[in-house]
């Protein structure tokens, strides 16, 4: 379904993807790991359309999505989440969600919304204000419906677990398994925290400075001298 060939990326000097190769399918659940820095959200924004590669292409479900903007790969079923959630100021929980299916099929509806609410937990707050009206966690949950909002059929996660504690992340875990399973689109993402990733994905990609050092079961990958070198070595530096 998603089909990267020879991507590179570059913001003046600096190359922060380099040649990446990577194919998903439309049913598979992949996480993306690697050290601060190593180019993991600017995967994403190849892929949603935020930033374009300045070298190779990216396909989706058969089609050059390269140059096309970011509301064309969003009807075509391209959703994501932000590294830091993004609720649309002073609109309450609802709203967001309204704005998220115009965004993405164009269409709104009511009772799809009060679906993907009560799926994430979120009925209580449907009415608060986005902004300022909700914790940590329930922000990351509004992140994913509002994604979800736009019936994607390739979700990218950006760090939604990433602040949460330990039972808060397990609720999530199980959350984005059942997603997954009951939505049945492919879902790439990113996450920090080893255990919690490998508990989630059978398959991991690994990147390191721009480039895919890795690609296997969390056994394989997490065991490659070259994943822990990178690790420690980010440690380090
Ligand atoms: N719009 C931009 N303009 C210039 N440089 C950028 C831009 N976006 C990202 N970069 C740089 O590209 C590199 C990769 O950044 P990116 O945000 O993709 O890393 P990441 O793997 O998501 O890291 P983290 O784990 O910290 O979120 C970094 O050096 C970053 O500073
Ligand atoms: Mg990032």
């Amino acid at each position: 379904m998603l089909r990267l060939d020879n991507v590179t990326i570059q913001f003046g000097g600096l190359t922060a993807l380099k040649d990446v190769d990577f194919t998903m399918g439309g049913d598979q659940l992949v996480g993306l790991v690697g050290p601060n820095g190593a180019g993991k959200t600017t995967l994403f924004n190849a892929i949603s359309g935020l930033v374009r590669p300045t070298q190779g292409q990216i396909g989706f479900d058969g089609v050059d999505i390269s140059r096309k903007p970011l509301y064309t790969r969003a009807r075509m079923g391209i959703g994501r989440t932000f590294q830091i959630p993004q609720p649309m100021h002073e609109l309450t929980v609802r709203e967001n969600l309204v704005v998220a299916q115009r965004f993405g099929n164009g269409k709104v509806d009511h009772a799809r919304i009060d679906e993907l609410l009560a799926f994430m937990d979120l009925s209580a707050q449907a009415e608060r204000d986005a902004a300022t009206g909700l914790a940590l966690q329930e922000l990351k949950r509004l992140e994913v419906a509002k994604a979800l909002a736009t019936e994607p059929k390739l979700l990218l996660l950006d760090e939604v677990l990433a602040g949460l504690e330990t039972n808060a992340k397990r609720y999530f875990t199980a959350k984005l398994n059942e997603l997954h399973r009951r939505f049945k689109i492919g879902i790439l993402i990113i996450e920090h925290d080893i255990e919690t990733i490998s508990t989630l994905c059978q398959r991991i990609v690994v990147l390191n400075f721009g480039q895919v050092i890795a690609d296997g079961t969390p056994d394989i990958v997490f065991r490659d001298p070259a994943v822990i070198k990178s690790y420690t070595g980010a440690a380090h530096a």
